[in-house]
């Protein structure tokens, strides 16, 4: 499958169009932004290890019973998925306060949250990704329905059923994540963009070390073997 033309350029990734309508490729960047673009820098490797790191997740929850996007990933930089309609918001999900939970309320970095946080954003750079109840999404038209919210919200807590237990396995603790989902041709909601250190936090468990963009936004450096470090655990059965 190749590469036709160029749909949309994003922070971390291209996306392309390709010969059938119904699937798309996107191409993982090295490039690091932080801060609503504020932050910006390149990392050689980094959009290979998430275009695996998010192929190995998206297979897992597939077998766990998660509709996804997925459908290959064609070489180090590309993966092929279906073509689905983006609905505009950025589905958080939170274990742990820290970021901008702590900021923002005051709750102190590290707390566990008395029960998983699912919060929206509206994916919308120009306004800084501002935060939305159900009547803002639904004034805004992002979804059409209250059950389209409904089910964003269940899809988001049963991913993180599947995934907190399995990276904590694996010596990680999932403090926080974003989705993104989108309908696919026959209306269904799917989960779609990526599943990757870029847009999860991930403690070690016996260090405290964040393996995540936080190194970036953190000035503290070693992005590139923190994400090596989360791809070799996810490939140890
Ligand atoms: O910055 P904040 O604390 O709100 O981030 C919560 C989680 O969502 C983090 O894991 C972060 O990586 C992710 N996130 C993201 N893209 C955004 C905002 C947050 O991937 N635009």
């Amino acid at each position: 499958m190749e590469k036709i033309e160029l749909l949309y350029e994003g922070k971390a990734k291209r996306i392309w169009r390709t010969e059938d309508e119904n699937l798309l490729i996107s191409e993982f960047k090295d490039d690091l932004t932080a801060f609503n673009g504020e932050m910006k820098s390149s990392e050689a490797g980094k959009g290979a290890l998430n275009n695996q790191i998010s192929t190995e997740l998206f297979k897992m929850l597939a077998n766990n019973g998660i509709q996804t996007h997925f459908i290959k990933m064609l070489d180090n930089n590309h993966m092929l998925h279906k073509a689905c309609n983006v609905i505009l918001i950025e589905v958080i999900v939170r274990n742990i306060a820290t970021g901008s939970l702590s900021k923002n309320l005051g709750i102190e970095n590290g707390t566990i949250l008395p029960f998983t946080l699912v919060e929206f954003d509206y994916k919308n750079d120009a306004l800084g990704d501002p935060k939305l109840n159900d009547q803002h999404a639904l004034i805004l038209g992002l979804v059409e329905y209250q059950d389209e919210l409904d089910k964003l919200r269940r899809m988001a807590r049963q991913i993180n059923d599947i995934l907190k237990p399995y990276f904590f396995e694996k010596g990680l603790k999932l403090v926080d994540f974003k989705l993104e989902f989108g309908k696919d041709k026959s209306g269904n909601i799917i989960l779609i963009d990526e599943i990757s250190p870029d847009n999860c936090r991930f403690w070690d468990i016996e260090s405290g070390e964040s393996l995540d963009k936080d190194r970036f936004r953190k000035g503290k450096g070693g992005l590139k073997v923190a994400y090596e470090n989360v791809l070799n655990r996810i490939l140890q059965h």
